[in-house]
């Protein structure tokens, strides 16, 4: 399916941050647009917003001025609907409201050509229900783009149960004409990014809400041991608190309150207390005149490094001890059941049980388990954990051997799954389910992921990283150790387990 033609014009609606956004993607790939906004004046000015945010971009040298002036020149504010009656693809971004998104879809039914596409930048609202009041819903198709628009590459197409495929594969078409990268999704509560992305916050939530550690340590451990960008704290105090919490209300309360969507009550205390984040100058953090940000917890050792021995296979662990080799760290191996002795410790991956659940079932002494990294041969930083009963100079010697190769250790309260290993097994967890039920395919679920929220790799992707028996182990670890059904694992991990499949080649 082709993209549209660029001598089709394209009308926008609703001239706030993603309307405008939107029409500035248009006109720069070269369509002429139409900017509509209620609110009078409001088109115009957007559009002298663009002029100025663009002329910035031309000053730094990232922009040609011929190509800012060409944009500009296609941009025109419209006065009434009547004048977008030439436009062959309309893009709603007006207010998030059922009713108020109808009412406008049903006036555009009337005024547009019987073949001109309409399409909604909703966030939350079924494409299937705005298409309800429509005479002809097969038109209408969901375009969903991120925040800023001009910037972010991800477009999440949505179909509706009465959307045209045809019209779905002419958006997706005319959004990678635009530059961006498109996904294509079945319209379900939150879509491809919202869905799959609520376990990110929603464990860090949690992991507080315990004790399991401050901020600073999970955000640091997200970010140095899991390579996302920012952790989950400053993530939401940046998105800000209001928006992150009623999205995920949303979610829960369209999946029938299923304990997976939990919303969490820390975060609804600083709702409460209109602590949004940045905006509001507090969130989980200060960001107040003169505040100090709190620094990660970090354990320090003045042990010797002791010598390593492998009992049995290391597993996912491999990477960790070639580095640590490299840093002339004595290794040693011998037959056993996947651990590592490091002086007085016993050493391992977490599996989902606590320490001490595990030290007891296992019958070991000084065990000091490991959070996962996404590459421990980068990582910057761990996270451990330990049974009762362990003695220090245990910890301290897991603590000295990591220092040799440079990584930092956060300590955590002793918690099933620390703290990436269980946000990364609900990602996946969420990422599986998603494409266990048709909500879009495997590639593009991971695409979402990583343009959209900018994930440093695709949650399947990880899934086949770390092996569907793992994660259905940690899982059903995660779930015994809460008894909840939250973290009960999607038959899709299930059933790759027992077929042995992968969910990429
Ligand atoms: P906004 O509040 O900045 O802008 C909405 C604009 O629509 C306002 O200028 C308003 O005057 C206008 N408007 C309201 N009702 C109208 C009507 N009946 N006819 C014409 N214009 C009307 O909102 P924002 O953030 O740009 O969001 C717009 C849509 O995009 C919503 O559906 C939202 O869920 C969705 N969205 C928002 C994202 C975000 O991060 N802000 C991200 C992705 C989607």
């Amino acid at each position: 399916m082709s993209a549209l033609n660029t001598n089709v014009a394209v009308a926008v609606i609703g001239a706030g941050a993603m309307g405008a956004g939107i029409a500035q993607v248009a006109a720069s790939a070269g369509h002429r647009v139409w900017l509509y906004d209620n609110r009078e004046g409001a088109a115009a000015q957007a559009i002298d917003g663009i002029a100025r945010q663009l002329a910035r971009r031309v000053a730094n040298g990232k922009l040609a001025a011929e190509a800012r002036e060409a944009c500009i020149a296609a941009l025109a504010p419209a006065d009434s609907l009547e004048q977008l009656a030439d436009a062959g693809l309309v893009i709603e971004a007006i207010v998030e409201n059922l009713e108020i998104k109808q009412a406008l879809l049903r006036q555009l039914e009337a005024i547009c050509a019987a073949d001109c596409i309409l399409a909604s930048n909703t966030s939350s609202i079924s494409i299937t229900r705005l298409g309800a009041g429509m005479s002809r819903p097969e038109r209408l198709v969901g375009m969903h783009f991120f925040n800023p628009a001009p910037v972010m590459a991800l477009v999440e197409v949505i179909k509706g149960l009465a959307t045209d495929p045809n019209v779905a594969a002419r958006v997706l078409a005319t959004a990678l004409a635009w530059g961006k990268q498109p996904v294509l999704a079945r319209s379900t509560p939150g879509f491809i990014v919202n869905r799959v992305a609520r376990p990110f916050y929603a464990e860090s939530l949690r992991l507080l809400q315990e004790g399991a550690a401050d901020c600073a340590s999970l955000d640091a451990l997200l970010r140095e041991a899991g390579g996302f960008a920012m952790g989950a704290f400053e993530l939401t105090d940046l998105i800000g608190h209001d928006v992150n919490y009623a999205v995920t209300c949303s979610v829960f309360d369209a999946y029938y309150q299923d304990m997976r969507f939990q919303p969490s009550q820390i975060q609804k205390e600083l709702v409460d207390a209109g602590h949004f984040g940045r905006k509001s100058g507090r969130g989980f953090y200060d960001y107040r005149e003169g505040a100090l940000r709190p620094d990660a917890a970090t354990l320090h050792s003045s042990a010797a490094v002791p010598a390593v021995i492998v009992e049995g296979e290391a597993g996912l662990l491999q990477p960790l001890l070639e580095r640590l080799a490299q840093q002339s760290v004595s290794i040693s191996r011998r037959a056993g059941r996947g651990l590592l002795r490091v002086g007085d410790a016993s050493l391992a991956l977490s599996d989902g049980r606590l320490a001490s659940q595990r030290a007891a079932d296992d019958g070991l002494n000084d065990l000091v388990l490991l959070d996962l990294a996404l590459d421990y041969r980068r990582c910057t930083r761990l996270g451990i954990s330990w049974a009762t009963g362990t003695s220090a100079s245990a910890v301290d010697q897991v603590v000295a051997l990591l220092g040799v190769a440079g990584i930092q250790v956060t300590p955590l309260r002793d918690s099933p799954a620390l703290c990436v290993l269980r946000t990364v097994a609900m990602l996946a967890n969420e990422a599986a389910d998603a494409l266990l039920q048709g909500v879009a395919s495997a590639a593009d679920i991971d695409l979402a992921m990583r343009a959209g929220v900018n994930y440093p790799q695709g949650p399947l992707a990880w899934a086949d990283q770390l092996g569907a028996a793992t994660l259905v182990t940690v899982l059903d670890h995660l779930q015994a150790a809460y008894g909840e059904e939250r973290y009960r694992p999607s038959l899709q991990l299930r059933r790759q387990l027992a077929e042995g499949a992968r969910f990429h080649e």
